[in-house]
């Protein structure tokens, strides 16, 4: 008799986004006549720019010459993508980096899922609650969480929650924790940490030998200043903090797959001994044994995003993004909503109105106006009464949402 995980017993019923698309298929399969604007999932919609596609174009016809044709490259990511990385995302901020802390990968969904399996079965982790559920789901499925109890929590871990009352912002655990996980700007709710905010969890890592996971994949959205781009920039933070970061929402590779993590050397964990470990060596361990490296026509098409015409063309698209992040904004502000995000971020996060439960919302947008969204509640329980919107869409299709939010939507 083959026994499952029964972790993953323990998980909700589907992912999020796919539980998304199975009711939105529901749907349209009842309403074929339904124009939908999805506004649900964070999934870009503006064509790679053209300098990318050249990288990628030079990179397929390399492949097809035995001179220039490429097998195996290195796991940990092609160097030549790597020092373009270390020299435009970091080292402008003031942060040196080895090539061998940084590793590129297929995605920080896959690295933020993976990276739990270097931390021993009994970490605490604690995590800001709403969250994106790759963190959390992926922790149960290792059998770190314990069991989901009626109000939606996991028993062994340690929530943080996030919400208008507190503006968002983290409040340090009362009890001591091994793992933090951070994301900001932050997906769902498109809030930010000043400098000094993020500090404060630099501090009580340092204090506690805690790690912290950071989660930067939404970083070029950052418009204002004093806000952080990378966790590096808090003094002290290379010796606790691993950082995710992806070309996918930047540079519209959520189809094309290319992220990286950085490891410092200098991030340590302890054996049951009490010896310090580096990290580092056991990422770059499980790497190498589970990870063939990402494409190398795919680390061409990245490598190419930090030309110059690269980056005004990136820039352009985070622009464009952040234009339809205003328009709904401002249009949900306009039908008296509280809204929050969508400065400094592409998620608009809104407060439901007479605090209707997330899917309740869900359900009265896409019948009342064919929108769907994402219900707050899919991200943890501080969720609930939230619903989040992204900027991901096309533009005429924002701007058409935001004229059903007005004229639709009955409140
Ligand atoms: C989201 O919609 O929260 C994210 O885009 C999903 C992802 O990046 O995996």
């Amino acid at each position: 008799m083959t026994k499952i995980n029964e972790n993953y017993l323990n998980l909700p019923g589907s992912y999020l986004f796919a539980e998304i698309s199975r009711r939105v298929a529901a749907y349209k399969t009842a309403h074929p006549e339904a124009d939908i604007i999805r506004l649900g999932i964070g999934d870009v919609t503006k064509a790679l720019p053209p300098t990318i596609i050249d990288g990628l174009h030079k990179a397929v016809d390399e492949m097809g010459s035995d001179e220039t044709f490429r097998g195996y490259g290195p796991e940990q990511g092609y160097t030549f993508l790597i020092e373009k990385i270390i020299q435009f995302d970091y080292a402008p901020l003031g942060i040196q980096l080895d090539t061998d802390e940084v590793f590129v990968s297929d995605g920080s969904k896959s690295d933020t899922g993976n990276i739990q399996e270097i931390f021993s079965l009994d970490t605490k982790v604690a995590m800001t609650d709403p969250v994106y559920p790759v963190y959390i789901d992926t922790n149960v499925m290792a059998g770190r969480s314990g069991l989901l109890g009626k109000d939606g929590r996991y028993a062994n871990i340690v929530y943080i929650p996030c919400h208008a009352g507190n503006s968002f912002v983290p409040e340090l655990p009362k009890e001591k924790v091994d793992l933090i996980y951070l994301c900001f700007p932050n997906n769902p709710t498109g809030t930010t940490l000043k400098k000094s905010e993020l500090k404060k969890w630099v501090d009580y890592a340092r204090e506690n030998k805690a790690v912290i996971l950071y989660d930067a994949a939404y970083e070029a959205y950052i418009q204002e200043d004093d806000i952080p781009h990378s966790i590096y920039e808090v003094e002290g933070a290379k010796e606790v903090a691993i950082e995710f970061r992806t070309f996918s929402k930047n540079a519209g590779f959520t189809g094309t797959r290319c992220a990286f993590t950085v490891v410092p050397k200098t991030v340590m964990g302890y054996t049951a001994s009490g010896e310090a470990y580096p990290f580092n060596k056991l990422w770059n361990r499980r790497q190498t044994t589970k990870f063939n490296g990402a494409p190398y026509i795919v680390q061409k098409g990245a490598e190419a995003v930090y030309t110059p015409e690269g980056q005004k063309q990136i820039h352009e698209i985070i622009a464009y993004y952040m234009k339809n992040a205003k328009a709904i904004r401002e249009g949900v502000q306009s039908i008296g909503l509280e809204v929050f995000g969508g400065v400094n971020a592409p998620y608009i996060w809104l407060k439901t109105p007479q605090n209707m439960d997330s899917w309740t919302f869900f359900d009265k947008l896409l019948n009342e106006a064919h929108i769907v969204g994402t219900p707050g509640v899919g991200f943890g329980p501080s969720g609930q009464g939230y619903f989040r919107l992204t900027a991901f869409g096309k533009a005429e299709n924002t701007l058409e949402a935001v004229e059903r939010l007005k004229t639709r939507l009955k409140l």
